[in-house]
């Protein structure tokens, strides 16, 4: 029997100038290029793949080809609880897939409820703050330099140079800019200006920690922030015009290594990830890690150039694409005790 496997996502679209949208409106999405390689991959693997857009009417789709299993790297057309819409169909369905469930996204799509459930636990994150209005009184526990962001987009989406702010009449600007551009509230948080790491896992009760990547800001152009922002990613590096910003292994001390190991799978299993995922931190000014946000639908851009961190961390520890691809699905169908759906076991480097 061939395994037939279904791949949600969602595609990035060209902005029309009278939609009067920012450049990243859409940059969570994804670009067909990736899609593709997932289905190849997944095709490797010996899989009957079947794609779905991850649309309004992707419920009515997935009711019809009731796929074995659903690859699901959809981040939801809107809503604080987009991330969570198909794993939501997917489990009234009764169809299996890959990654977190609907609480989990939903929780690490909001990063001031991802702060408060992991301060809970002791796990340390950034001091913050969330304005729905940019005219609320800045709370006197933060001081500056700030960061402001949307309280509820990844891809650095809303995050530019600008978001770090040093002094109030620049953190009222940008919250204001947030809040009327993205339509939600802005996050800001005390900025962490320690070395900035980010970290991939696969698999569950115990999971599997990725080589870490470190970011190397100071590889950024002159004058820009040191932050990992919306042109970081996506405009001064670019596939065809690559910035040596990844550096994976990190160089660090063995102490700091497992310090941030540690916190990595402590993050993991706190919020209840599943299959992957990619927590990123930086120190603070006394060197202490601190998880600045936790990403369970993580970016998996196949080309090397194009700087996708947990891809690249696969890499270093000596995955091909394919093999990440059919290790993810492997762990989904070994939660489900389906493992042995899958014929093409050479491919999966974690058991
Ligand atoms: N509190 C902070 N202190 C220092 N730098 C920060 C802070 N918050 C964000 N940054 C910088 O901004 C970058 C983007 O922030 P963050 O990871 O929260 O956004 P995101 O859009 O969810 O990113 P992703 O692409 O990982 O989904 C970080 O990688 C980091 O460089
Ligand atoms: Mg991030």
């Amino acid at each position: 029997m061939v395994l037939r496997v279904g791949l949600t996502y969602n595609l990035r679209k060209k902005i029309a100038e009278h939609e009067g949208l920012p450049e990243d409106y859409y940059i969570e999405f994804d670009d067909e290029s990736t899609v593709n390689a997932i289905a190849s991959a997944l095709a490797s693997g010996g899989c009957r793949v079947i794609k779905i857009e991850a649309d309004e009417n992707a419920h009515t789709k997935l009711r019809r080809c009731k796929p074995d299993i659903v690859f699901n790297i959809a981040e939801g057309t809107r809503g604080e609880s987009r991330e969570s819409h198909i794993p939501v169909i997917l489990e009234m369905l009764g169809i299996p897939y890959t990654g977190s469930g609907p609480a989990t996204l939903a929780i690490c799509l909001d990063k001031a409820m991802t702060h408060k459930v992991l301060s809970a636990y002791g796990v340390p994150s950034p001091k913050f703050q969330v304005f729905k209005r940019a005219d609320e009184e800045l709370d006197g526990n933060l001081s500056f330099p700030l960061v402001v962001k949307p309280l509820l987009e990844g891809s650095s989406k809303g995050i530019r140079s600008s978001s770090l702010v040093r002094d109030e009449k620049s953190l009222r600007k940008q919250v204001s800019w947030v809040i009327k551009t993205y339509r939600q509230p802005a996050i800001v948080e005390e900025f962490m200006p320690g070395r900035e790491f980010t970290v991939g896992l696969i698999g569950n009760e115990e999971p599997f920690v990725l080589p870490i990547v470190e970011i190397q800001l100071d590889k950024l152009p002159n004058g820009a922030s040191p932050i990992y922002s919306y042109e970081a990613k996506w405009v001064w590096d670019t596939p065809e015009k690559p910035l040596d910003i990844f550096k994976c292994p990190a160089d660090i001390p063995l102490e700091l290594d497992e310090e941030i190991r540690e916190i990595a799978i402590k993050t993991f299993k706190i919020l209840n990830c599943r299959d992957l995922c990619r927590i990123d931190m930086r120190l603070d000014k006394e060197g202490t890690p601190r998880v600045l946000e936790v990403n369970p639908l993580p970016g998996l851009i196949p080309d090397p150039n194009a700087h996708s961190c947990l891809p690249e961390a696969a890499r270093a520890a000596g995955f091909t694409y394919e093999e990440l691809i059919c290790t993810i699905l492997w762990q989904a169908l070994k939660r489900y005790g389906l493992q042995n759906l899958f014929k093409n076991k050479h491919l999966v480097k974690i058991p």
